[in-house]
């Protein structure tokens, strides 16, 4: 079956979000709604991407996007069935031609510490691990 690989549009959410939701490996909260994710898409137009069959069903799904210095990639998912045919590849390529013609350098991804397979298929594509400790603080309530 064709796969097609178009940009992530706000109506995609609720299939991306169902398909992270029964991925393994994906670290979901409220960033991921609907309102989060759509006004990432905005701030980042084009960047993100699905996959998509012939008949509509989206089957992979990625969010990428920059704050104008760094890139970074979110949920990479690919439904099980579908995977080993380079979907996961040409989502990851979608959002990093737009990241290289943005003139942005360096793309960041956070991988959940326990999900080998996952950091597997970064590596074995010349990913690297990095020396920086990530920290994180809320903002509000
Ligand atoms: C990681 C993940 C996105 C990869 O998706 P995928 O569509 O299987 O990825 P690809 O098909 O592009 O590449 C996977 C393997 O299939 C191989 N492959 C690609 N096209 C192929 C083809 N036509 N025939 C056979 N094998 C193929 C690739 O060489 C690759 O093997 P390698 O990693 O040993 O090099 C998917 O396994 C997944 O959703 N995992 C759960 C979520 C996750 O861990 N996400 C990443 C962390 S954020």
């Amino acid at each position: 079956m064709d796969i097609h690989i178009r940009s992530f549009v706000p109506d995609d959410h609720a299939a991306a979000l169902a398909l992270w939701q029964r991925t393994e490996g994906m670290g979901l909260n409220e960033s991921d709604e609907a309102s989060a994710v759509s006004m990432f898409l905005a701030r980042n137009p084009g960047c993100s991407a699905v996959a998509v069959t012939n008949d509509g069903r989206l089957v992979g799904a990625m969010l990428c996007g920059h704050d104008g210095r760094r890139g970074s990639l979110h949920h990479l998912a690919v439904e099980p069935g579908f995977r080993q045919h380079g979907v996961g590849r040409r989502l990851v390529e979608h959002g990093l031609a737009r990241l290289a013609a943005a003139g942005i350098v360096k793309c960041n991804i956070f991988v959940v510490p326990d999900n080998a397979e996952g950091t597997e298929f970064w590596l074995r594509r010349g990913w690297y691990r990095t020396p920086w400790l990530n920290l994180q603080t809320r903002l509000g309530t």
